[in-house]
């Protein structure tokens, strides 16, 4: 079977897609526009990535949006990306949940300001039984920050070191109950994984392009997914054709 937008199977669909939206600031400077003008124009693709996402009938997505290191941008810089979440959640919160998806938070909400972090609950609230597309927000998320605080609860749940496991650990972090990224995605080229998902990329197979965000259009997404269909993830064994045929 394969999906009606996509000529890939099914099977190998990713089911869980996240995305490094690099490169906004190099998109405004191109053009000679202010870096904010980027991060719109970045917004604006995040828009039309969502809508395809869920045509293309993936059914994790998980966008890096605002990370632990980025409170160290220049202040206006901060204040725009936090207006920007704001903005999102006024503007497309209607729209999104009609499409059926469910928004959900990855970080820590702690260090914003109080009416964004309500709005930011009501979000999850409102959309908590849509099941289309699960849409995790990475605002003011690190990935050590996210393994150093599931540590924490771990002892603070005062769980013996013999029943700390892969499957325990996971269950703490802040994506519990998600399934690890199949792919990932990067736009802009940088060949690092910047403090995103660095626990649930183990075995995450990486797209990237030089193409900055605000470009990252559908044909190359489309690419991006033919491209993860076409490869063999062998876990760090070998692949089952090549184990068929030396056990022939
Ligand atoms: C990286 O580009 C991008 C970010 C730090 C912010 C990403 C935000 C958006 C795409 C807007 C959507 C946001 C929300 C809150 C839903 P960069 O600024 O590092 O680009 P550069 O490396 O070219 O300078």
């Amino acid at each position: 079977m394969t999906n009606s937008s996509l000529n890939i199977p099914t099977d190998k669909l990713p089911r869980h897609v996240a995305m490094i939206m690099d490169g906004n600031g190099r998109w405004a400077l191109s053009r000679g526009l202010p870096r904010l003008a980027g991060h719109k124009a970045g917004t604006e693709n995040l828009r039309r990535v969502i809508r395809a996402t869920v045509e293309f009938g993936v059914k994790y997505l998980t966008i890096y949006a605002f990370s632990t290191e980025n409170w160290g941008r220049p202040p206006e810089e901060v204040k725009g990306l936090m207006y920007i979440l704001e903005d999102v959640i006024d503007r497309e919160l209607a729209e999104l949940n009609k499409e059926g998806v469910q928004l959900r938070h990855i970080g820590r909400l702690e260090r914003l300001a109080p009416t964004l972090q309500e709005k930011v609950l009501d979000a999850i609230d409102l959309t908590k039984n849509n099941d289309r597309l699960i849409l995790n927000v990475a605002f003011n998320y690190g990935g050590r920050d996210e393994i150093v605080n599931a540590i924490q609860n771990i002892m603070k749940d005062g769980i013996p070191p013999e029943d700390v496991t892969d499957e325990l650990v996971s269950r703490y972090l802040y994506t519990a109950g998600v399934p690890d990224p199949d792919l990932i995605i990067r736009t802009s080229g940088e060949l690092r994984i910047s403090n995103f998902l660095i626990w649930q990329a183990a075995y995450s197979e990486w797209y990237v392009t030089p193409t900055y965000w605000p470009d990252f259009d559908k044909e190359e997404y489309r690419r991006a997914l033919e491209t993860f269909a076409a490869r063999d993830r062998r876990y760090g064994k070998v692949s089952s054709k090549e184990y068929e045929a030396s056990n022939a």
